[in-house]
């Protein structure tokens, strides 16, 4: 089962898992993306047929946007400290440490606010996001301050990455919601996750980066066997 449909369904049926984890009362990071944007929709009509109450926290405008189109309450880090749950996507997920890759999607900054700031991660992917090795299908997207990208682009070369900046529909360099460049970093599989996050974050120019090392803590994959749930203690 490999359509775009069935894909589509395989999004839907993890997003929907996931959705169950959700209780009145908690606050939810609420991701970007695909996947992550049936998970918001999956929000809004429980609390449309339920009455569940939540407040989220979301990762982007075009998240937040959606949110408010369903009525889903919204806050920002003024009020709250603490997230209790955070629900998002991944490009690559590497079993076992759970280590991910995002920001395909162009949102990784503030996913990984969210998501540090969040008791439990649960990542909602399709079962094509556990392709091994990992790192070797996409690559690691980097945020970038404008001023000097190019210096910032040469010293990513450096680190054996090849860095390729990010551009729009209209041919421009993609903005994000930060006001930064993306570089997307191709490097091949990557063995060790953790050594190459903080090779990239020592980086001078260098905002963010997508590897998420440490924050998901759990992973729902949906498959045409069914649906399995990985987690780190
Ligand atoms: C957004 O910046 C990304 O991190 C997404 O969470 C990631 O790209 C997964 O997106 P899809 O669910 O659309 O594959």
């Amino acid at each position: 089962m490999t359509t775009p449909d069935a894909v589509q369904e395989l999004k839907r049926l993890s997003a929907e898992r996931a959705v169950e984890m959700v209780e009145t009362g908690m606050i939810v990071g609420l991701g970007t993306g695909s996947t992550a944007k049936l998970a918001v929709d999956a929000i809004g009509r429980r609390q449309r047929e339920e009455g569940l109450k939540i407040i989220g926290i979301p990762t982007s405008e075009v998240t937040a946007a959606q949110a408010k189109s369903l009525g889903i309450p919204l806050a920002d880090f003024s009020t709250i400290e603490r997230i209790d749950l955070t629900i998002d996507g991944a490009d690559a997920v590497r079993l076992g440490t759970l280590d991910l890759i995002k920001g395909l999607g162009g949102a990784l900054l503030r996913e990984k606010i969210v998501a540090s700031a969040s008791a439990r991660m649960v990542v909602i992917v399709d079962g094509t996001k556990l392709a091994t090795p990992f790192g070797a299908k996409v690559p690691v997207p980097v945020e970038v301050v404008r001023f000097g990208w190019q210096s910032t682009h040469h010293k990513l070369a450096g680190l054996g990455a090849t860095p390729i900046l990010r551009l729009g529909a209209d041919g421009q360099p993609f903005i994000t919601d930060g006001g930064n460049y993306i570089i997307d970093c191709h490097f091949g599989a990557i063995a060790e996750p953790a050594a190459l996050e903080h090779a990239l974050r020592a980086l001078v120019g260098v905002v963010e980066t997508g590897l998420f090392i440490d924050l998901a803590t759990d992973v729902i994959v949906a498959r045409d066997g069914g649906i399995e749930v990985f987690r780190r203690d």
